[in-house]
């Protein structure tokens, strides 16, 4: 990232004009022709959050857990399902939102090629600096996508969102006509097997639908993919599965694993889908 690639992408969370370089100020600072000012992390991120924001995302244990599970590659089908989504529009500027460690978003870059660009976004300043490290084609933003995005209006090509909240209305105005939005979101069977025995949350049936509804307004679907597979576990995956997710934050569900390790079944089901949609 630079001061400068990181302000192509935002405006300013108070008055919405696009934000630019500060260039007389000692250190790297973002501005506004209000004169609304942001200083820039040395880790490679913007914080715009609206002000008297009191939302928190994961915590540096959920994302210990989700890195560990997704080195092993135990999601890598999801990883190239996506790239399958994605990379016949060939974007150049990929607004990753909810973006965690960045593994999906590194591996769509990667794939995508030279001369792409990411934006990782996240409400946690923890996930933002880890996506962005060592990674000069990604800037960082820490925001609340339930907040109006703190986003240029048709910046983006694609906006990608795995396992991650939406705003639909949002995502449509950051995307230019024509651009992509992917979306990766669970299916009710989706690890069935662990949240029988640890007590995680349930995913809501039909997810995919209420989905393409809620889209509907400026979005024509695209392409989608059922990515369906048998995960081996051990009880070290187990608690990773359970431990990057949701239900993490209620320690009942990490006890209740423990009580029940010795009846963990030898497999696991990953049940995702994979969304694309146009915006007309
Ligand atoms: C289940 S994780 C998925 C992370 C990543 N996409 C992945 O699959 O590895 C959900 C992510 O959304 C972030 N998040 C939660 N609420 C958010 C919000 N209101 N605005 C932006 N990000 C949020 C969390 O901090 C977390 O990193
Ligand atoms: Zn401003």
């Amino acid at each position: 990232m630079s001061v400068q690639t990181l302000a192509a992408w935002l405006r300013c969370p108070n008055c919405f004009l696009d934000l630019f370089e500060v260039t007389d100020a000692p250190s790297a600072v973002l501005g506004c022709a209000s004169g609304h000012r942001f200083d820039v992390n040395r880790r490679g991120y913007v914080t715009l959050l609206p002000p008297r924001s009191k939302v928190v995302g994961d915590s540096p244990e959920m994302l210990d857990a989700r890195e560990a599970l997704l080195a092993s590659g135990a999601y890598a089908p999801i990883r190239d399902a996506l790239i399958a989504a994605v990379r016949p529009a060939a974007p150049t500027r990929v607004l990753d939102s909810g973006t965690g460690t960045g593994w999906y978003l590194h591996g769509l870059l990667d794939a995508l090629g030279s001369g792409a660009r990411g934006l990782a976004s996240d409400l946690s300043p923890v996930a933002v600096a880890r996506a962005a490290r060592g990674r000069p084609e990604i800037d960082g933003l820490v925001a609340d996508v339930h907040a109006p995005l703190p986003v240029r209006a048709g910046v983006a090509d694609a906006v990608t969102v795995v396992f991650a909240p939406r705003n639909a209305a949002e995502f449509a105005r950051v995307l230019r006509p024509g651009g992509l939005l992917a979306i990766v979101t669970p299916r009710a069977d989706h690890l069935a097997e662990l949240r029988e025995r640890s007590g995680m949350l349930d995913v809501p049936a039909g997810k995919a639908e209420a989905l393409t509804v809620d889209l509907d307004l400026w979005f024509s679907p695209a392409s989608s993919e059922h990515v369906r597979y048998a995960l081996p576990v051990d009880e070290a995956r187990a608690r990773q599965l359970v431990g990057m997710g949701p239900s993490a934050r209620h320690a009942a569900a990490a006890s209740a694993l423990t009580s029940t390790a010795g009846a963990l079944p030898p497999a696991v089901t990953v049940s995702v889908d994979v969304l694309a949609f146009t915006r007309r």
